[in-house]
């Protein structure tokens, strides 16, 4: 019996739980030097040139980004519909609506184009996604944004350590978040990190994300509890030690794959981006459905949909686009196991899989 690859999976060694116990034992366990410390070091790790703010959640992130950024009721914020649901909800729950834009074919995120197009009187700003590790054409949207007085966000969630130019994602936005969920690039159990250019918006990040307040009982404003405890910064920093070359194994076996796999379409790097491979994705273009169940039933390879059905055609959103690219790409997208504990052996056995399924016509 062949043991099953699984799609995603948190890699926690002895050093992480060695740290979970540090905090443990300490009997401060909510949000505290630990989590001051993560701050810094994951401002240091990733090469942002601005202060990071740490949740309990990548959503939170999102959510309290783009509250601080002044972003509610009234506001359009142009984002893609082909992404995981938390970055329209995280709109959506500001007061603002959410704006659906196609992708561009070849990376998966944000067409600059579309983007464009999609710009009315209310729009306040664009959320691109990183999406899969891949950074979004920040250049040019940028140039929507400034043409417009539009605000920039970035959804960083899967791209920790991608870059565009040499330029680090995270540094582009008027904020960003990185997600800390467990199956991502590094994790801390549960958790998100924003990093944030303006002082002003930082202070009242800081604030949301602790009922209002900065120093005990002064409460200034309105907040939430979205605070993230010391026992995940402390997963959350063994992690940032280890993520580099997590990233050189994802980007090995991503290199790997490309070179191997037939009668699939490997997904393509943009001239000046560094791709992170949080996602390994291909395109198949006949009977994908097919081709994920042989995969796992005939040869123990579990893969992935991101995502099945795009945001813009989610109960809880207005369907009423017309989004070719986005439904192409929902239609035919397979993500591969990436993750480092695949190894050498599982590479190999993948690329095996998908080159005979896909030759059996799935
Ligand atoms: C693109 C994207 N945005 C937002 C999120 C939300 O992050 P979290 O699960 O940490 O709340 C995720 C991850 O789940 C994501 O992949």
């Amino acid at each position: 019996m062949t043991t099953l690859i699984a799609s995603g999976q948190p890699s926690i060694g002895a050093e992480e739980r060695a740290a979970v116990d540090r905090v443990l034992r300490s009997g401060m366990l909510a949000q505290g030097p630990e989590v001051a410390a993560f701050e810094r070091e994951f401002t240091a790790e990733f090469g942002l040139d601005r202060a990071c703010v740490a949740v309990n959640s990548g959503t939170s992130g999102l959510h309290l980004g783009l509250l601080a950024a002044g972003i509610g009721s009234g506001d359009e914020v142009i984002v893609p519909s082909f992404t995981f649901a938390a970055t329209a909800n995280a709109v959506a729950l500001t007061g603002a609506r959410p704006v659906f834009a196609d992708i561009e074919p070849r990376y998966f995120c944000l067409d600059p184009g579309a983007v464009e197009a999609a710009v009315t009187p209310q729009t306040a700003a664009i959320l691109p996604v990183h999406l899969y590790g891949h950074p979004a054409d920040m250049d040019r949207l940028g140039a929507v944004a400034a043409r417009h007085g539009l605000a920039l966000f970035e959804d960083a969630a899967q791209a920790h350590g991608a870059s565009l130019g040499g330029r680090p994602v995270g540094t582009f936005g008027r904020f960003a978040m990185f997600s800390l969920y467990p199956t991502k690039n590094m994790t801390a159990g549960e958790g998100g990190m924003v990093s944030v250019a303006d002082l002003q918006q930082e202070r009242t990040l800081r604030m949301l994300r602790n009922q209002g307040m900065l120093r005990p009982y002064e409460n200034e404003i309105v907040g939430f509890n979205a605070r993230m405890s010391d026992i995940h910064a402390a997963i959350g920093r063994v992690q940032l030690r280890k993520v580099r070359q997590w990233t050189a194994q994802r980007q090995a076996g991503a290199a790997f794959y490309t070179q191997h796999l037939r009668g699939v379409v490997p997904p393509e790097t943009a001239a000046r981006a560094e791709h992170v491979f949080h996602q390994y994705t291909v395109r198949v273009a006949d009977d994908r459905d097919g081709v994920a169940k042989a995969l796992r039933a005939e040869h123990g390879i579990a893969t992935a949909l991101f995502y099945p059905t795009p945001t813009h055609r989610l109960p809880a959103f207005t369907a009423g686009y017309d989004l070719p690219e986005t439904e192409r790409a929902a239609a035919e997208v397979l993500s591969l196991p990436i993750h480092p504990s695949v190894g050498p052996a599982g590479l190999e056995r993948v690329v095996a899989a998908v080159n005979t399924v896909v030759r059996a016509g799935g």
